[in-house]
């Protein structure tokens, strides 16, 4: 079906404009007939740039990960051969496609799209909001499906209360400034009976140590300083780990110190190994938790039918009916 009539057929325009509202007032928001939005009542615009609207005035501090999505906008996009993101939403989640079928579901911190490929597939309208410009890249991946990109903080978010059927966050929430803040303002915009996922960094798990030590300097860097030097790094430590684990009696021990003081990925390919070598020692923020941080969480916030995912920590609860 060509993208027009599929985007004439969309119940999403019309939802938008039910629950969209205005940040300085609450009003509710009409388009301004070019993609963007005027509040009804004080006027406040968000303009629509490069293909989303905008709700917030910057990327803050963000701009490492509109970079990151930027420069790797398909590498983890799930397309007709590889379902790997699908595979990953499932265990984050615990979500199958029946949970996602017909609803409409706010994605935080979308990135690139990759999580809301999936759930578009499955059947879900879905809205997903970035505080970086890779709302931007995202708008463009997913430009044939049920979905709409925003540029927007997850502190201050353009939409109505009980808005939404499901919300899901992968590996967003860590990285803002305050973890447990950042969970807890989610549940209000969920209907009653609505689900909230999220999936965050593990702190069981000490292996991190260092790369934590060195992004106290990474993260000030320039995004595209880093990545060039991550560029060299990247393949050096990692062939040099290759070489190390085929030396007899030392080798494996020497590559795993290795590995321990200067952490890279290890995936198969060399442009996944730097895209999520990047990802850890590029934010400003990145926190780690348990789950009985998170299960406090979402029991403060009311939530009921907790459970967990097989990728940890990955938790998500239901908004209760009354
Ligand atoms: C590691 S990426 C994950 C992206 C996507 N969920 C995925 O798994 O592919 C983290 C994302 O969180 C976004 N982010 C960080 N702080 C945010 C905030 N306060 N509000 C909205 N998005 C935020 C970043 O811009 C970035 O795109």
């Amino acid at each position: 079906m060509p993208i027009e009539e599929k985007q004439a057929q969309s119940l999403l325009p019309a939802e938008l404009q039910a629950i969209l509202r205005c940040l300085n007032c609450g009003s509710k928001l009409d388009s301004d007939g070019g993609g963007g939005y005027v509040c009804s009542a004080c006027k406040r615009a968000y303009p629509f740039v490069n293909g989303i609207a905008r709700f917030v005035d910057a990327q803050h501090y963000a701009a490492s990960f509109g970079f990151q999505w930027h420069r790797y906008q398909k590498t983890q996009l799930d397309h007709d051969d590889v379902r790997e993101a699908d595979l990953n939403f499932r265990m984050k989640t615990a979500l199958r496609p029946e949970d996602l079928k017909g609803k409409l579901v706010l994605d935080v911190g979308c990135g690139m799209g990759r999580f809301a490929e999936v759930a578009t597939a499955w059947g879900a309208r879905v809205v997903g909001i970035d505080l970086s410009a890779a709302a931007e890249v995202a708008a463009k991946n997913l430009a044939d499906r049920e979905f709409v990109a925003f540029q927007a903080d997850v502190f201050a978010l353009p939409f109505a209360p009980d808005s939404f059927d499901l919300i899901y966050s992968m590996g967003v929430l860590h990285h803002t400034p305050d973890c447990e803040a950042a969970v807890k303002t989610l549940g209000k915009y969920l209907k009653p009976g609505g689900i909230l996922a999220v999936w965050l960094y593990s702190g069981y798990n000490k292996w991190y140590r260092f790369s934590d030590f060195w992004r106290r300097y990474t993260h000030k860097m320039k995004p595209e300083t880093l990545h060039s030097v991550l560029k060299v790094a990247v393949p050096v430590l990692y062939n040099t780990q290759e070489v190390l684990r085929k030396v007899p009696l030392v080798g494996r021990p020497a590559a795993g110190l290795l590995h321990h003081v200067f952490p890279v990925n290890r995936q198969s390919t060399p442009e996944a190994r730097m895209l999520d070598t990047f990802d850890w020692y590029s934010p400003k923020y990145q926190s780690k938790h348990t789950y009985e941080q998170v299960f406090r969480w979402y029991e403060a916030m009311g939530m009921e039918d907790m459970r967990i995912g097989e990728f940890s920590i990955a938790v998500r609860g239901r908004k209760p009916l009354r």
